[in-house]
């Protein structure tokens, strides 16, 4: 063999595990009245045009049960919601049942080492604040402290991130402007009144917890998307999205006393320029480019990516506080898991504060106006007989939280976990 041919060794082939950082929160989310059940006195309740949610997941009786599944799936976070309109059914009137319960509940959650996430405003409002004038009146933010004051008082020894109002950009844009949420308003001036009244909200509530518990940990759950122009071309496409982004991030953080950023990321958003101030000049025109999920979400992860590297500048702790598919098959969830883990490995490579990921959702729920149309949990529930069963991502999703890393893509899988890749 002539002497200056070298045999070439098949490289190995890399098997990375990836790491997150010590400390790390697993968990999952849900809110009040998507899984609560029993739910009479709030806006959704009452409104004809909705589909009931009736009992829902009937959380509120079997809590135990749901968070000892958590805990088997080896969550140490959660994050739950409170319902106002059970804690406060007539104004400065307090249920010291609701209060006991809710009481019950975190404390089961502390007991077992789980750290809690709470969110104080989940879309539904009570139906006294609702006719008063809701997130319109200059009088909410008042209204909403006073309520904040009695859960500091009564729970806030087991809340370790309080999570004051959830998405209020999500919640101003669809209540008001798309008018497909109580009170169905179409408004765009209004529903930036309404913004502006729930960062006001979030600003005092701020402050009455931090009078109370001088180390908690306050924040927003905000919903970013990841836009861009449905034509890079289109000047005033670009626009749309600068305002949009300003809007959902400069202008938020800069206006708001934070702790920590939740960031809820579901997906992508193409934005066209259109003339019409009440819809504040945009319009989003998802096609079917790129992956989608059974809502008709793109699945895109690098927009997780680019979203927390543009959250960086705010030199806050971040904390993902919701992230999730909807997938009745449970096809595509647990490599909707791992690309979006891994979009936020990258992201804290780069120095990106990421310290948590709460999946949405523990449970299947209501969603929203489609009612139980979407199975967003981890957690599959047979709405007839309260039937728990835990979908092959979850287990996936239990090994991931258990080793605090992404399985080397070379490990045997179990059979659940195949079926979910
Ligand atoms: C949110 C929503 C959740 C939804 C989830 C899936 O905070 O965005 O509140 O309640 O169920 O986004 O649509």
């Amino acid at each position: 063999m002539p002497r200056n041919i070298k045999i070439k060794k098949p490289r190995r082939q890399r098997r990375r595990t990836i790491r997150f950082p010590k400390d790390f929160l697993w968990g999952a989310a849900t809110s009040a009245y998507q899984v609560e059940g029993g739910i009479t006195k709030n806006d959704w309740a009452v409104a004809e045009r909705l589909p009931p949610a009736g009992a829902a997941c009937d959380h509120y009786h079997r809590y135990e049960q749901d968070f000892l599944l958590a805990k088997k799936l080896n969550h140490n976070a959660h994050r739950l919601s409170l319902e106002w309109s059970r804690i406060e059914p007539a104004e400065d009137q307090w249920d010291e049942e609701a209060l006991e319960h809710y009481y019950h509940v975190l404390e089961f959650l502390k007991n077992r080492g789980v750290t809690t996430f709470v969110t104080l405003h989940h879309f539904t409002n009570p139906l006294w604040f609702a006719r008063a004038g809701g997130w319109a009146s200059p009088k909410a933010a008042e209204r909403f402290g006073s309520y904040v004051s009695k859960v500091a008082q009564t729970l806030g020894q087991f809340i370790d991130f309080w999570v004051t109002i959830n998405e209020p950009n999500v919640y101003a844009a669809v209540s008001f402007m798309e008018g497909r949420w109580p009170p169905f308003e179409k408004s765009a001036f209004k529903a930036l009144r309404v913004f502006h009244n729930m960062l006001k909200a979030h600003n005092q509530a701020y402050e009455i917890i931090h009078a109370y518990y001088p180390q908690a940990r306050v924040g927003l759950a905000q919903n970013i998307t990841f836009n861009e122009p449905a034509s890079k071309k289109s000047f005033f496409a670009r626009l749309a999205v600068k305002f949009l982004d300003w809007l959902d991030e400069t202008y938020t953080y800069r206006h708001t006393r934070n702790d920590f950023i939740g960031l809820n990321y579901y997906f992508h958003n193409r934005l066209k320029f259109i003339f019409d101030p009440n819809h504040l000049f945009m319009k989003i025109v998802n096609s079917s480019q790129g992956r989608l999920s059974e809502r008709g979400w793109e699945i895109y992860p690098q927009g997780l990516y680019e979203v927390l590297r543009d959250l960086a500048k705010f030199q806050k702790p971040i904390y993902i506080t919701e992230n999730g598919i909807a997938d009745a098959q449970d096809k595509l969830r647990g490599k909707f898991i791992i690309d979006h883990l891994r979009a936020i490995h990258r992201a804290i490579q780069k120095g990106v504060l990421v310290r948590g990921y709460l999946h949405w959702s523990l449970l299947d729920n209501y969603e929203w106006e489609d009612g139980y149309k979407w199975k967003f949990g981890l957690v599959a529930v047979d709405f007839k007989t309260q039937r728990r069963h835990i979908r092959g991502s979850a287990e996936l999703y239990a090994r991931i939280c258990k080793t605090n890393a992404l399985p080397p893509l070379n490990l045997p899988l179990t059979k659940g976990e195949k079926k979910s890749r």
